[in-house]
């Protein structure tokens, strides 16, 4: 029997204001990515066969599909809840699917298997937690107490059989149920149920993803990296400098646009994320490398980074050039690089020699770079 993970993702996150919530970066990457990795990782443990991912347009489909892993089937959602969950379950083609808000990044494993242990491959089930709090119902009356014997909180993955689900959503006429238990129950069909968790609460107010950031940030890890390059300056070659073509009557030699600062940079990210260097990744001996535009190499070692989890967090540069002046570059060189490591991400000095062979009499240009990378100890852990 095969199961699907769904992400539902495709919601506009009113509730919490703003982007969509599902877009927001939780700890350096979107919420919705936090149960798409909980989905690859059950993928990898063998116990889902097939993800599918619920984003909320067909444009958004197209932007963000080709980011994603091979694997994994994107389809654009509907208005409602119930509308996306019919366009996931039309495109899977497993047996079972297990349906997960977008909006709950903190899933475990564990919670999956109660799931899966309780499946017969034909029933529902759905995680329940039982009501702690004490309740009050508040209406024209004023305050009344209310007993919280008995109730219990929904949560997410829930588990159907698909056909059978979307043979109810596809007949359908009413698309507002708060969840597809609802519908599932509506109809007359039983449901089981196993313990819930703390940790997998939704994100819907303000108060949920400010709890949600400090999870986030207890669960992640940062690392250095160092990163260096020279080039000589020589008549007749441009000086290009993280991207930016500045104006000199000496450019830096080189194999590619010889863009040492960026080729530092990209070092510094490739060695945090503990990666091989651009020399080995993009060899000056590979003529598809000849005159390439480094920026290319530095969004290249980027998403390297991001495919292995990790996220660029701070980035600092130091390059010495006697000539020529530099500084009045500095805003446009740091806008370049910021478009591909982030807005507000990386620092910049630029040093004279102050004569001193061979930057300090323009024969050359030096740069260091560190990057900070973070990633999630949750991908790593479990
Ligand atoms: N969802 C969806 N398609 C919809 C509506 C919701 O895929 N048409 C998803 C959301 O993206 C979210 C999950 O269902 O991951 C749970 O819904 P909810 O918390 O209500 O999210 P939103 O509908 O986005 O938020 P709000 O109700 O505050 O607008
Ligand atoms: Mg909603």
């Amino acid at each position: 029997m095969k199961t699907a993970f769904v992400v539902l993702a495709a919601g506009k996150g009113e509730r919490l204001g703003g982007q969509p919530k599902q877009f927001r970066l939780l700890g350096g990457k979107a919420l919705w990515r936090w149960s798409l990795d909980r989905a690859r990782a059950l993928v990898t443990g063998k116990l889902v066969d097939e993800i599918v991912l619920v984003l909320p347009s067909p444009d958004s489909v197209k932007e963000i599909g080709p980011t994603l892993p091979k694997d994994v089937i994107a389809v654009a959602g509907g208005a409602t809840r119930a509308l996306s969950v019919r366009e996931a379950l039309r495109a899977s083609s497993c047996e079972t699917v297990l349906l997960h808000d977008a909006a709950r990044p903190f899933l475990d494993t564990a919670l999956c298997k109660r799931l899966l242990n309780v499946s017969s491959g034909e029933n529902a089930v759905i995680p329940l937690l039982p009501e702690a709090n004490a309740l009050k119902r508040i209406d024209e009356s004023g305050v009344t107490p209310v007993d919280r014997d008995g109730l219990f909180i929904t949560q997410t993955p829930q588990l159907f059989p698909r056909v059978a689900l979307l043979g109810l959503l596809e007949q359908a006429s009413d698309f507002t149920c708060k969840d597809e238990a609802e519908l599932w129950l509506r109809n007359g069909n039983k449901l089981d149920w196993v313990l819930g968790a703390q940790k997998n609460f939704k994100v819907t107010e303000r108060g949920d993803w400010e709890m949600a950031c400090e999870l986030a940030q207890n669960k992640t890890i940062c690392r250095c990296g160092l990163g260096y390059d020279v080039h000589p300056l020589v008549p007749g070659r441009p000086l290009v400098l993280g991207g930016v073509v500045v104006p000199s009557r000496l450019g830096l030699d080189g194999h590619s646009d010889a863009d040492a600062l960026t080729h530092a940079v990209s070092d510094a990210v490739l060695s945090a994320a503990g990666l091989p260097d651009i020399g080995t990744l993009y060899p000056a001996s590979d003529e598809r490398y000849k005159s390439i535009y480094s920026m290319k190499l530095l969004t290249d070692a980027v998403s390297r980074a991001g495919e292995c989890g990790w996220f660029v967090e701070w980035v600092s540069v130091v390059l010495t050039a006697q000539t020529p002046r530099l500084n009045p570059w500095k805003e446009e060189i740091v806008r370049s690089l910021e478009s591909v490591l982030g807005e507000g991400r990386i620092s910049v000095t630029f040093k004279s020699g102050e004569g001193v062979e061979p930057a300090g009499t323009s024969r050359a240009i030096f740069v260091w770079a560190s990057a900070t990378l973070c990633r999630n100890r949750v991908i790593v852990t479990d």
